[in-house]
């Protein structure tokens, strides 16, 4: 065992890692394809690398980065470290880098060609049988969609996909899952040729937000918000998931996708399905999925030709964003001056089943808004008669329940209480929880990469999606997509501008009125 070995395993044995369950971290190679890219100096490799100093990674792990440039081992350690060193994001010492990065490999290789993939296999073969790590694979695509089935149907052939009962060999890809529904289809075939369900793991980073996880938590955890939980005591939800950022440098991907596609098919969907769902018989990746999957399939869909009832899409103009002048979607780089692509929504949905029907559901997301903030409001209806003589049960504020995700992450139930002094005046009131990650609970804290990629060297499919429930949303949104987009006058009369830095489109601003906090 030479010295690098050793400092592993010595890691591991004093490690604080916290593992959910009864986990264990078996030794593995984890592959990552775009290894050149941002993604991979900007999120992966800190992740990896705040795992490793708190000593959640495997005692004997290699990372191999891929990708078409040619770099030795030791150039893309330093083109990763001068990275980190440019952007600070890991907080490890120069001896931990140092003692992470001598588990950095790296395989030019060429996405379409065969013999690549077969240099690979032979490279993890070398590694597993000097370093002494196990069989175990994982395969990150850290690159564009459209290189996800060139990559995939190259890995089963080069017999890179094959599992026993001793070892794994997992697919990790990052939204978007397809265009809609066909090209999802489509794509889950392609991975599916080689990969089974349990080997694929479909990342969406809401799910690895820690209060989004405690969404399940507050419901099931707790006697007291389930039974009123319902069509009989909830008036609407709202859920929430605005940011002031523009589309930035992701006009080619965003043209293309815009808001229905960017932010509703996945994160809108979670936050919706985590709310509405029913109670799963055990806390198990499949078990919730059922039940969210079970949500989808009730989703009522938008009514054709009368989209504009039930959605109102904007684009954001030329504003003001913190005291800032910014250009509109339209003068961003890379965008046509005639764009209808959406970069807000607010969606009226409706859930046929016992517990919501009739009880709208406001989705509401948008770029270049006045503030970033992600939250779910629960809305109760009001109380069914005032006995205060001054107060008309139309003036008695109704209960709420606010689930805030960002900027704070925090709950709070609204509710009336007494002034003090006049027998019969009433105010609001609030009774709040401030999810401070850092004091509560004693776990071990890990960012949404740390998170996924933790859940998946574990195995663990809980915060991942199923390929059901993608499909099942694109099935929701796909005709909503299609009515927009084959027909320009459809697409241009629901389509709104707003000024940059303003709550979106007038058309919106009673809805947005219901969910403002
Ligand atoms: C991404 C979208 O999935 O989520 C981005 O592609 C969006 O357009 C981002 O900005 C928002 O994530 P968060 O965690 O900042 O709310």
């Amino acid at each position: 065992m030479n010295q690098e070995h050793r400092n592993n395993d010595r890691r591991h044995q004093q490690s604080h890692c916290k593992l959910p369950g009864d986990a264990e971290l078996a030794s593995c190679s984890i592959v990552i394809f775009g290894a050149s890219g941002d993604l991979t100096a900007r999120k992966l490799i800190p992740a990896l690398v705040n795992l490793f100093s708190h000593g959640c990674l495997p005692s004997r792990f290699n990372i191999v980065g891929c990708g078409r440039s040619a770099m030795s081992n030791e150039d893309f350690r330093r083109h990763l470290a001068d990275f980190d060193s440019q952007d600070r994001h890991t907080a490890t010492t120069g001896q931990e880098w140092e003692n992470f990065a001598g588990n950095i490999f790296y395989q030019q290789l060429t996405y379409d060609d065969p013999a690549s993939y077969l240099q690979l296999a032979e490279l993890l073969n070398r590694l597993d049988s000097e370093r002494g790590t196990a069989p175990n694979r994982m395969f990150y695509l850290s690159v564009p969609p459209t290189l996800y089935p060139v990559i995939a149907t190259q890995l089963g052939p080069a017999g890179l996909s094959e599992k026993s009962s001793h070892h794994w060999s997992r697919i990790v890809v990052e939204k978007p899952f397809g265009n809609d529904l066909a090209s999802a289809e489509s794509l889950d075939r392609t991975l599916h040729a080689s990969f089974d369900e349990d080997q694929i793991f479909r990342i969406d980073h809401y799910l690895a937000k820690e209060t989004v996880q405690n969404i399940l938590m507050l419901r099931f955890a707790n006697a007291i918000f389930e039974p009123l939980w319902n069509r009989n005591y909830v008036d609407y939800v709202g859920i929430v998931s605005c940011e002031k950022l523009g589309v930035e440098h992701r006009a080619g991907f965003y043209e293309q996708a815009g808001v229905l596609r960017d932010m509703f098919q996945n994160h809108m969907m979670q936050l919706l399905a985590l709310t509405a769902m029913e109670p799963p018989s055990r806390f198990k990746a499949d078990q919730v999925q059922d039940e969210k999957v079970k949500v989808f399939r009730s989703l009522k869909p938008l009514q054709r030709g009368r989209l504009a009832e039930n959605l109102v899409l904007g684009q954001y103009g030329p504003g003001t964003i913190d005291g800032r002048e910014v250009v509109g979607y339209r003068q961003e780089p890379k965008v046509a001056p005639d764009s209808l692509t959406p970069t807000f929504a607010a969606m009226k949905v409706g859930i046929d089943n016992w517990r919501w029907r009739g009880v709208p559901f406001y989705l509401v997301s948008g770029k270049r808004m006045p503030a970033k903030e992600t939250r779910i409001i629960i809305q109760f209806k009001e109380v069914p008669h005032s006995m205060f003589n001054h107060e008309t049960a139309d003036n008695l504020l109704a209960n709420r329940l606010l689930l805030e995700i960002h900027p704070e992450e925090k709950i709070t139930l609204n509710f009336q209480a007494k002034t003090p002094g006049r027998k019969d005046s009433l105010h609001q009131a609030a009774m709040s929880f401030n999810y401070d990650r850092r004091r509560e609970g004693g776990g071990t804290n890990f960012d949404a990469y740390e998170m996924v990629l933790l859940d998946c060297i574990i195995g663990d499919h809980m915060l991942f999606w199923r390929q059901d429930g993608v499909e099942l949303s694109w099935g929701f949104l796909t005709p909503i997509l299609a009515e927009c987009e084959n027909c320009p006058e459809t697409a241009s009369s629901l389509l709104q501008i707003y000024p940059a830095g303003t709550p979106g489109p007038e058309a919106a601003h009673t809805w947005l009125n219901l969910v403002a906090d």
